[in-house]
This record gives structure tokens, C-alpha cells and sequence, in this order.
């Protein structure tokens, strides 16, 4: 158990703010495999002070377990300034405020949001030292390593943070160059609790339990943050949490298992957003619960094409038929 400010964080394993993927369904059926703490999607700025529909659906929802943090973007103080006061009007529904300082994408960085930041270290810690100020709930930040190679500053970042009052830090071992490629730098990562005393939560090519072991080990973070290593596998949580409590290392589910979470998910996805933008969404996530096992290629291609539960339902009992003749 640790705490981000007053609250108690119980577990070991974050769920990574993730566009497009970590609605509240999402968030919800990934709570249920032991998640510690959730964010939303990161949430534009603009959308919130222009009143944008879509953009205030991406705010936690009021059945929303908790604890949950809003991740905010967006390229200057007074518009992010701007959006919390619109976030404080429209929901209490959450526990943390989180700045997103990592996006790399051009979008997000062309108008000074996301990544862009960690090149003005210095506007930087002056506007997260006003939100700080402004915002009712504990703020906390995600950062990247750098941005590019020759720029990697994330250590010294980390005190000055510390000092503009965040309440937490996610690094991503990555710099915004590098994307989403190459390895998280773990070789640049030692220790880096010992940096600050506010909690870390380390993110980067967290796949097995054995990475999550490793990383705590390296860092010293308090928390892994999980990401595309549990698209389709959401019992990676499970498994890390399981050891950190009792120190079992749990096996790996089977594939029909991993059909069942694939089913439970589709089903909370419909039921959040409608059958057709719900399975929408779980045509990029439905393949990933069926890598890895053998003969299971042409049910992938379906999945990426499938526009209701009954497809879903005629696909995965194929894939169980096509597992029992083997
Ligand atoms: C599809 C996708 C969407 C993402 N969206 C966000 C986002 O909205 N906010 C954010 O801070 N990071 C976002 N990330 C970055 C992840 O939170 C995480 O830091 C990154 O994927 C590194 O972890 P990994 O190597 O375990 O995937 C996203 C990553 C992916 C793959």
C-alpha cells in the first residue's frame, strides 16, 4: 500500500491513460483483474472550453469506481487553467488532476501540449506550479524521458516537479522520438525513486510479471503502468498483483480463458457505448486476446471485421470448435 496525497493506493499496477481504449468500460473491467488506480483518456483542453459533446464524455463516469484520474492536454497555462475550471463545474467524480507532458503525436505537440513541454523546462514548471494552485484535486503529471536523444532530462526534472507540488510521477522510459519503438530506457532508470520522495510509477514494454518485477526492482517505483502489455491480456494484473501480495506466481490463462474476458469486455463496451461504436472499438482490441495461440490467425482477421456480439459470439465458438479438434 502507498499514497498518492491523502489517498491509499492499493496494489502494484496502474492502468495507462490510453486514447482511443480506456473508456469507462474499460476501466471498469480492468478494476476487476486488480488495477490499482485507472486514468481516462487523455482529454483535450480546447474540447472542454469550446463545449465539445464528445469531449465531456471522455470525463470519468458517475458510476465510475475510483481511483480515477482525468488526463489533461494542452499548450498553454491559461487554457489548461481554463479547462480545469470547466472540469471542477462539471464533475467531482474523480480523484487526481493528470497533466499529460508524453504525447508525442504532431497534433498534440505543433500546438506546445503533450512532450512539447519537457523542451521549456522552465514554462513548464511554472504552469504546473499554477495548476497546482488552481486545481481542488491533487495534481499529478506523466512525463517521457526527454525529447529526443540529446535532450533527455528527466532527472532533472524530477526534483523541480517534486517542488511545483505534483503528487505523483509516471515516466515513460522513452523519448518522444523514439515513439512508441526501440526499448524503454531501464539502463537510464536506476534508483530514480531515490530522486524524489513523491511516489513514481514507471512505464515501458511491461509485458510479463518478470518485467514488472524487474522494473520495481530497477526504479524503485512504487507501481508499473500498464499498457499495450495488457491489450488482451488483462490478467497481467492479476499476476502482479497476486505476487506482490502472497509471492505466487500465477500461470497464464488458456485460450479459452482469454475468451471469456474477451466476451465480458465486448459485452461492458456494448452496454457504455451501443453495439455498433462498441464493437467498433473492440475490433482493435479483440484480436490482441488471441495472439500468441496457434492456429488462430483467420479468427484475428475476423475479429478486426466483426460489427455485432451475435458475429463475436459465431467467432469465438469457432475458435473453442477449431481448439477441440487439435
Ligand atoms: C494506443 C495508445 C494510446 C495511448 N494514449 C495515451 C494517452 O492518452 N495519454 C498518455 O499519457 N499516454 C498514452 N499512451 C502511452 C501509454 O500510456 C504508455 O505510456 C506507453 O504505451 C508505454 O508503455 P508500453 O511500452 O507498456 O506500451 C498511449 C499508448 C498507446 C499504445
Amino acid at each position: 500500500m502507498w499514497k498518492i496525497g491523502n489517498i491509499e493506493i492499493k496494489g502494484k499496477t496502474v492502468l495507462a491513460p490510453m486514447a482511443g481504449i480506456t473508456t469507462f468500460a474499460y476501466r471498469e473491467f480492468m478494476r476487476s483483474f486488480g488495477v490499482a488506480l485507472c486514468y481516462t483518456e487523455m482529454i483535450s483542453d480546447s474540447g472542454l472550453i469550446f463545449n465539445n459533446e464528445k469531449t465531456y464524455e471522455y470525463l470519468p463516469h458517475k458510476n465510475e469506481n475510483r481511483p480515477t484520474s482525468i488526463q489533461l492536454f494542452g499548450g498553454t497555462t491559461d487554457k489548461l487553467l481554463a479547462a480545469i475550471e470547466k472540469i471542477e463545474k462539471h464533475t467531482d467524480n474523480y480523484d487526481f488532476l493528470d497533466l499529460n507532458l508524453g504525447c508525442p503525436v504532431p497534433k498534440v505537440t505543433r500546438n506546445n501540449g503533450g512532450s512539447a513541454w519537457l523542451k521549456h523546462p522552465n514554462e513548464l514548471i511554472s504552469m504546473v506550479e499554477a495548476i497546482v494552485k488552481a486545481s481542488s484535486k491533487p495534481v499529478t503529471v506523466k512525463i517521457r524521458i526527454g525529447w529526443d536523444e540529446k535532450r533527455i532530462n528527466f532527472k532533472e526534472l524530477l526534483p523541480k516537479l517534486e517542488e511545483a507540488g505534483v503528487s505523483l510521477i509516471a515516466v515513460h522510459l522513452r523519448t518522444t522520438r523514439q515513439l512508441y519503438g526501440g526499448k524503454a530506457r531501464y539502463d537510464l532508470a536506476k534508483n530514480i525513486q531515490d530522486l524524489v520522495s513523491v511516489p513514481l510509477v514507471i512505464s515501458g514494454d511491461i509485458y510479463t510479471l518478470d518485467d514488472a518485477i524487474k522494473a520495481l526492482e530497477i526504479t524503485g517505483a512504487k507501481a508499473v503502468m500498464l499498457a499495450r502489455g495488457q491489450l488482451g491480456n488483462p490478467f497481467l494484473a492479476t499476476q502482479i498483483e497476486t505476487y506482490f501480495e502472497t509471492g505466487e506466481k500465477l500461470p497464464n490463462p488458456t485460450l479459452h480463458q482469454q475468451l471469456e474476458y474477451l466476451w465480458t469486455l465486448s459485452n461492458m463496451m456494448v452496454k457504455e457505448k451501443g453495439e455498433h461504436m462498441g464493437m467498433l472499438v473492440m475490433r482493435g482490441i479483440a484480436p490482441h486476446f488471441i495472439k500468441g495461440f496457434p492456429f488462430t490467425k483467420t479468427s484475428r482477421v475476423k475479429l478486426t471485421k466483426m460489427s455485432t456480439l451475435g458475429q463475436l459470439k459465431v467467432i469465438i465458438e469457432d475458435i473453442k470448435g477449431q481448439s477441440l479438434l487439435r
